[in-house]
């Protein structure tokens, strides 16, 4: 296992679409494995797999011990892979930040329920539901794997007021 080192933005590599995992591997679970522990590093609660400069449908996931799981939902360490949401419900704002662009915090409004299709590290079908923080989360890295960042659910007005700060980030 080891700690990875993260994509910035602006980097490409974060806009590209990531593919499907499709051989449930050792080389899968190494990678797994290796975003876990850059998460945990990085003090963060979710990671995709574009985040250490792989285009693969990887994500974790881990709230922290702080966290009250909800009953029936996955808690504690999530690890996902091709992963899909197949139902959405309600609307919820959060203030969300991300690993790739450092210091910068927003409120971003995503789908509070969600239900959740994807595969285990073994490569077998889960199916679950999510809500709130979990949801959030959840949505937010799978963004990562279409190329979708925190900042692109911003509106207009507030991503003009982030521009500088933005443009610090690309030096
Ligand atoms: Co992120």
């Amino acid at each position: 296992m080891a700690v990875r080192n993260l994509i910035f933005y602006p980097s490409q590599i974060l806009r590209d679409v990531s593919s499907p995992v499709t051989s449930f591997n050792g080389k899968i679970r190494m990678l797994l494995d290796d975003m876990t522990d850059t998460m945990y590093h990085e003090r963060g609660i979710g990671l995709a797999a574009p985040q250490v400069g792989i285009s693969t449908r990887a994500i974790v996931i881990d709230l922290g011990p702080s966290e009250k799981p909800v009953a029936d939902e996955p808690a504690g360490l999530i690890k996902l892979l091709n992963p899909e949401i197949i139902s959405s419900e309600g609307r919820i704002t959060s203030e969300e930040g991300c690993l790739s662009i450092p210091d910068i915090r927003e409120n971003v409004t995503r789908n509070e329920f969600i239900e959740v299709s994807s595969l285990s590290e073994k490569g077998e079908p889960l199916r679950f539901q999510a809500s709130g923080l979990l949801a959030i989360c959840i949505q937010h890295e799978i963004d990562h794997l279409n190329g979708i960042l925190f900042i692109d659910h911003l509106s207009k007005v507030k991503k003009s007021l982030l521009k500088k700060q933005l443009k610090q980030l690309s030096k």
